[in-house]
């Protein structure tokens, strides 16, 4: 078995200096090296468009979030749950963008749907395989910053439950921050992470409800020119 990467595959991107960490922008607009290096670590093209940092009560999720990662000394979990549309992967763009900036942390940022997790770790299964599924298992232990969207999206057999658990307990135990994003409700979210998450997630972090205001979807935001 040869023990390489794919290099289409998104990979973790390593965090740089930022002098300007801290400020807040009212717009927020990546430049061409933030948008490389998001696109890199695995987030969407779409959000990775510049979009106005509001409503205030998105806004205030965003920044209430950023200020629990960054204050974590000793790593946390993070579940950021609500309807469809309402701002969620861009919000993990914006947390993504601003670890990006985090100092001494090689580690750095890698986005990934929970099923294109264990789409990317089954390849490590068989003959064909080009890593081994330790190897593939550390690619989302590894990382400093590690976004799971679409949460909801998963069979839930005892493979990919035994799986995930492993990878949030590994994470865990290295003080790592991992954020995941569902459309479920509370119960629902805590009932399918199972007790053995749940139970991290409540010392280290907290649930964060994405609710309380309308979906983009419905009611787009003009969207700024980043030409
Ligand atoms: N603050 C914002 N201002 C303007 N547009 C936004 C904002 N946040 C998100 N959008 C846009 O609204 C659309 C929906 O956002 P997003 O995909 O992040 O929602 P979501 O909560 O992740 O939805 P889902 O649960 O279906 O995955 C996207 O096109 C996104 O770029
Ligand atoms: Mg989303």
């Amino acid at each position: 078995m040869t023990k390489s990467n794919k290099s289409d595959e998104p990979q973790s991107i390593p965090t740089t200096t930022n002098p300007e960490f801290g400020e807040r922008p009212t717009q927020w607009v990546p430049t061409k090296h933030q948008r490389a290096l998001l696109r890199a670590a695995g987030f969407p093209d779409r959000h990775i468009e510049s979009v106005p940092m509001g409503p205030p009560k998105w806004r205030s999720m965003v920044d209430t979030v950023h200020d629990v990662l960054v204050m974590s000394e000793y790593g946390a979990m993070i579940g950021i749950i609500g309807p469809r549309g309402t701002g969620k992967t861009q919000a993990a763009v914006a947390w993504g963008s601003q670890a990006l900036d985090y100092e001494n942390h090689e580690d750095g940022v890698l986005y990934t749907r929970v099923q294109d997790m264990f789409l990317r770790v089954r390849r490590a299964f068989g003959k064909d395989a080009t890593m081994s599924e330790e190897e593939a298992r550390n690619i989302y232990t590894r990382p400093h910053l590690l976004v799971v969207d679409e949460i909801q999206e998963r069979s839930r057999s005892d493979w990919e439950q035994l799986f995930f658990t492993n990878v949030l307990d590994h994470r865990y135990g290295r003080q790592k921050l991992t954020v995941m994003i569902g459309n479920l409700t509370c119960a629902v979210f805590m009932q399918q992470l199972g007790p053995s998450i749940i139970s991290r997630l409540t010392e280290t972090g907290r649930i964060f409800l994405a609710d309380e205001w309308e979906s983009f979807r419905d009611n787009p935001a003009p969207l700024f020119d980043t030409a």
